[in-house]
């Protein structure tokens, strides 16, 4: 019982004792802990690198949603403009049949097209003539100085020539051949041309689109086809 008595007496006397002993420990663990360089980084490190992946991934968010934007403008604009099914000037326009076209035969015009089209004599060397072109040419009537509608004038004269007949600019005089050869006047070249799509039977396609700036060589882009009359 003594025995007893004395046991209990010193357990109830040590208790405090290490209990006063683990709070310190505690304490002094927690000095440690905010007195070491390694661990205060490492404890301010990581909201830092939360912060910086918020950072970024708000960056990200926003140049993405940027270049989308962009992009679906850009498709919109490009959705809007882009040239689809044209007809008439700017696209294919028909032009009939080569049958049509009796050689050396005065120009027609294509008021849809905006063009001259003519079936060129190889044997016409008058000074308004073919420049030896054979076959069918289609010649833009927008004259090359200022864009005024160049007519072909039949009983038109020129200065440089005897012969009547010649497509003649009513704005400031520029004068071309048959062929769209220039011979006169302030143009800076010949009558533009437009590309000839003739098929099997020899139907006519002038492609508008397709504009070639007028040259000396206007009269080799003339397209033959075994059906144009000869
Ligand atoms: S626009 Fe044809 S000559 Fe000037």
């Amino acid at each position: 019982m003594t025995n007893e008595t004395e046991m209990t007496e010193v357990d109830s006397v040590d208790e405090p004792i290490s209990q006063t002993t683990v709070w310190r420990e505690a304490v002094v663990a927690r000095r440690t802990e905010l007195t070491d360089p390694e661990t205060v980084s490492a404890t301010q490190a990581a909201p830092l690198e939360q912060d910086v992946s918020r950072r970024n991934f708000i960056r990200a968010s926003f140049w993405s949603g940027l270049g989308v934007t962009i992009l679906g403008s850009l498709g919109l604009f490009l959705d809007f403009f882009w040239p689809r099914n044209v007809k008439g000037f700017g696209g294919p326009v028909p032009a009939g049949n080569v049958a049509d076209y009796p050689r050396g035969a005065p120009p027609v015009a294509n008021q849809e097209g905006q063009f001259w089209i003519a079936n060129l004599d190889p044997n016409d060397s008058a000074d308004n003539g073919t420049d030896g072109a054979s076959g069918l040419i289609a010649l833009w009537r927008k004259c090359p100085h200022l864009g005024c509608t160049v007519p072909w004038s039949p009983n038109a004269s020129a200065d440089i020539s005897s012969e009547v007949g010649w497509f003649k600019c009513p704005c400031h005089g520029s004068t071309y051949t048959r062929s769209g050869i220039r011979v006169f006047g302030p143009a800076p070249r010949s009558m533009d041309t437009m590309k000839i799509d003739i098929d099997d039977a020899g139907n006519i396609t002038v492609q508008t689109g397709e504009v070639m700036p007028g040259g000396p060589d206007n009269p080799d882009r003339a397209v033959d086809h075994p059906l144009l009359p000869s």
